[in-house]
């Protein structure tokens, strides 16, 4: 039998000499899963999925991706498993140009350079960068800079997604392509975590919902997006 493609056993994360921000995490997400992480301004969902890609390591606690635990010694392994973008475009950028920034995960995966490139420039084209393909990061506006990061992910055909704040910064015309083009996917498991619970209720299908550092819900989506009262408990308010 295939393993889950992520296990959260029992996670405790706390910044040095802290509270605990993440207390008693625990999930399965198997294959065709695919998650809204929610909770509010604050409620640990970057750290949570920082954990999961090992960026940094729980004080007590365990997570398996696709069956191999992360360690600092698998993380190499963990890694080519793992799609993820940061909440910061910014921390995904950082070679001279964009077309490099998409070329630079495949090429480092032994991508022939013709092959890499080829591909980046579809990628950059589906969303709307073909012209800005040797200009810097720091050239481009927010949101195309959000949508720069998601193509150097892309790149890679991660097996799991994980995406913090995708949409931060898009209109909507670019929400909904970012939205369908996640939609067509072949990826195992997609992880998001937003603030944009319209735009999540298209893309996912299944709620975490972090509140005073634990997991308050695990459901699906879209009932509890219809409950105003449970959102509000919970710190996530319709928006007014
Ligand atoms: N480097 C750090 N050192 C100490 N505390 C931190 C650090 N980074 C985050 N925190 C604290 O950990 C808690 C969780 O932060 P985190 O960034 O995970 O929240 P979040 O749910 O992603 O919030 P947002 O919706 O604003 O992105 C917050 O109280 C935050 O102040
Ligand atoms: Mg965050």
């Amino acid at each position: 039998m295939l393993p889950s493609a992520v296990v959260v056993k029992d996670l405790v994360y706390a910044y040095s000499n802290q509270e605990p921000v993440l207390q008693d995490i625990s999930f399965t997400l198997e294959v065709g899963d695919r998650i809204a992480l929610m909770g509010p301004t604050g409620s640990g969902k970057s750290t949570l999925l920082e954990n999961l890609i090992g960026l940094k390591q729980p004080q007590t606690g365990k997570i398996w991706i696709n069956g191999i635990p992360v360690e600092p010694k698998t993380l190499p392994q963990v890694r080519r498993h793992i799609g993820f973008g940061f909440q910061d475009a910014n921390d995904q950028l950082f070679m001279p140009t964009i077309l490099e920034d998409v070329t630079f995960g495949p090429r480092n995966y032994g991508v022939a350079p013709a092959i890499a490139i080829d591909k980046a420039r579809h990628l950059l084209a589906n969303f709307g960068l073909e012209a800005y393909a040797n200009r810097s990061a720091h050239e481009l506006s927010g949101g195309q800079r959000r949508l720069a990061a998601l193509a150097a992910i892309l790149a890679l055909e991660p097996a799991i997604l994980i995406l913090d704040e995708p949409t931060n910064g898009l209109d909507p015309s670019w929400r909904r392509h970012m939205a369908e083009v996640l939609f067509k996917l072949p990826v195992e498991v997609i992880v998001i975590a937003s603030h944009d619970l319209h735009w999540l209720g298209k893309v996912t299908q299944r709620a975490l919902v972090l509140s005073g550092g634990r997991i308050a819900i695990d459901s699906d989506l879209h009932p509890l997006l219809q409950d105003a009262d449970t959102l509000e408990v919970l710190g996530l308010p319709v928006d007014w």
